[in-house]
């Protein structure tokens, strides 16, 4: 039997198309479906519809010959052996995923299947999805003999998607029988068995051929849990930080420091203590909810979620007070945003705490100057045309003349920025960091007014400390 195996994924969105540029490059012939036109004839006149790393290169090398684009889903189907669901999952009523792009592309495969394949759910889907997958198809007329369901969550986060894809630090397939379960193990075989890792022109990443990925077998239930528990964990680390950010501040310590003290202790680790807005993106805002309505569903109590919740909400408010807090009034106020991405090397922003706030900001009556180098276009989607709302190319033009400069997002360029440059641009040298990018210390040696999360503000030295605004 051929290592490689016939993959059609469906959905080309930032799983949808990663995993398909991915599997291309593990060597599998890849036929990767959407059913919106326009993305498609993109994708197959060598555009890439999205800003992430390797990704061009990827597509460039693969493009026409191991990954192709269609919008003709039952022939990809029938030319596969696995077909990848990978569209949205976005948040429904009541918090519960809406699974209608799943329900509607199931009814789609249904209608395809002519032989045995095993439908690899991608998606991020609530426990007992694998079930459902399986009971529209019966109802679609499909014999069981036909096909096999595998769970197989996704892991990537944007801005690192493929090195996270193929340097993975487990692969996670919940199976219900090993016929299906031993097609996965070829999927991701190149990984398992190190053989990628070896391959010229590999992209690199942690994972090596003496130390591949892992690859966990469970049942269907157990992995669909594994991912909502995964992100679930991740949020609740970001919001006990945050929480533990703002009562550093109320007594005079400093949140960066506390953050290395625990991530130091090997059982809790470094990553994901990092103090700021609060998270955002398409994924831990929609699936804290999702798996929280789950947990609801069964009687189960999982009112913690609701409290993680709680605490990112309030954080982008602490960062609107800060903002009142430091300039007093808004109306009128000219403010350079830098950052509109949800997060740093990406241009998405879905759920963004930086669009959130300067929607805010610009209700008040401020006007902004936001730069960000890659979601400027998919902002000015969202954001409401307006005089008081204008876009920089760079940096230096967004803080020209403001009376302060807020930090939204965490990219790389902004930490690395030209402070002097940056202070001879502003009217007044005030910088409020909702992503605590700089170190105090040094901003006030620049002649800075800083505000930052969880750390004591320092002030411009001929300012006096104002008082606080209650939150
Ligand atoms: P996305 O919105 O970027 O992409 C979804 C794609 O599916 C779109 O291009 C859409 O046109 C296409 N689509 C929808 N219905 C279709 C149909 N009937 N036929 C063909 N194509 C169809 O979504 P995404 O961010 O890639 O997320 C996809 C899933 O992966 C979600 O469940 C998400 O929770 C999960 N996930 C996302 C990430 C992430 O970082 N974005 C990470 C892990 C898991
Ligand atoms: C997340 C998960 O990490 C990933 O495993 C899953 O597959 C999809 O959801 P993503 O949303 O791409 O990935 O980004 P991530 O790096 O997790 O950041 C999510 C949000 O949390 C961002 O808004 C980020 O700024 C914020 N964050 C992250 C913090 O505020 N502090 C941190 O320490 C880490």
């Amino acid at each position: 039997m051929s290592k490689s195996v016939s993959i059609c994924v469906i959905g080309s969105g930032y799983v949808g198309l990663v995993a398909a540029a991915c599997l291309a490059d593990m060597g599998h012939r890849v036929i990767c479906v959407d059913n919106d036109e326009a993305r498609v004839k993109q994708l197959c006149e060598g555009g890439v519809p999205i800003f992430e790393e390797h990704l061009p290169e990827l597509l460039a090398k693969h493009r026409g010959a191991n990954v192709t684009f269609t919008t003709r889903l039952a022939e990809a189907v029938e030319q596969s052996e696995a077909v990848f669901i990978a569209v949205g999952t976005p948040q429904g009523d009541e918090g519960a995923a809406d699974l209608s792009y799943v329900e509607a592309v199931v009814a789609e495969i249904a209608r395809a299947i002519k032989s045995y394949k095993v439908i690899v759910e991608k998606s991020t889907v609530p426990v007992y999805t694998n079930d459902w997958i399986r009971r529209v198809l019966h109802r679609h007329g499909v014999d069981n003999e036909q096909f096999d369901v595998v769970s197989n969550p996704e892991f990537l986060r944007e801005g690192t998607a493929i090195v996270d894809f193929l340097h993975p630090d487990r692969i996670v397939v919940g199976a219900s029988n090993e016929r299906s379960a031993e097609v996965l193990r070829r999927v991701y075989g190149p990984l398992t068995g190190g053989a990628y890792y070896a391959q010229p022109g590999s992209v690199p990443g942690p994972c090596s051929k003496e130390k591949p990925a892992r690859l966990l077998v469970t049942s269907t239930q157990s992995a669909e849990i594994i991912k909502h528990a995964s992100n679930a964990f991740l949020a609740m680390k970001i919001s006990f930080i945050n929480a533990v950010a703002n009562l550093a501040e109320a007594v005079d310590a400093d949140i960066e420091d506390i953050a290395a003290g625990i991530g130091l202790d090997s059982r809790i680790g470094p990553k994901f203590l990092r103090a700021g807005l609060g998270y955002g993106g398409s994924c831990f805002p929609k699936d804290v909810a999702a798996f929280h309505w789950v947990a609801q569903e069964r009687g189960v109590n999982l009112q913690l979620l609701e409290e993680v919740r709680k605490i990112n909400d309030t954080q982008r408010e602490v960062f609107f007070n800060k903002v009142r807090s430091a300039l007093w009034t808004l109306r009128g106020k000219r403010l350079a945003a830098l950052g509109l991405a949800f997060k740093g090397d990406t241009d998405d922003i879905r759920e963004s705490p930086a669009v959130e706030i300067i929607k805010k900001l610009l209700q008040a009556g401020a006007v902004i100057t936001a730069y960000d180098p890659a979601a400027m276009e998919r902002a000015k989607e969202v954001l409401p045309p307006a005089a008081n709302m204008k876009y920089a190319d760079d940096p230096y033009k967004a803080a020209k003349d403001a009376d302060a400069l807020l930090i939204l997002t965490d990219w790389k360029e902004f930490a690395a920025i030209d402070l002097a440059r940056l202070n001879r641009a502003l009217r007044f040298p005030i910088i409020i960091d909702g992503r605590n990018l700089y170190k105090p210390a040094e901003m006030q040696s620049h002649g800075f007014t800083y505000v930052s999360v969880g750390r004591q503000a320092s002030y411009h030295a001929q300012e006096g400390k104002p008082r606080k605004v209650p939150v």
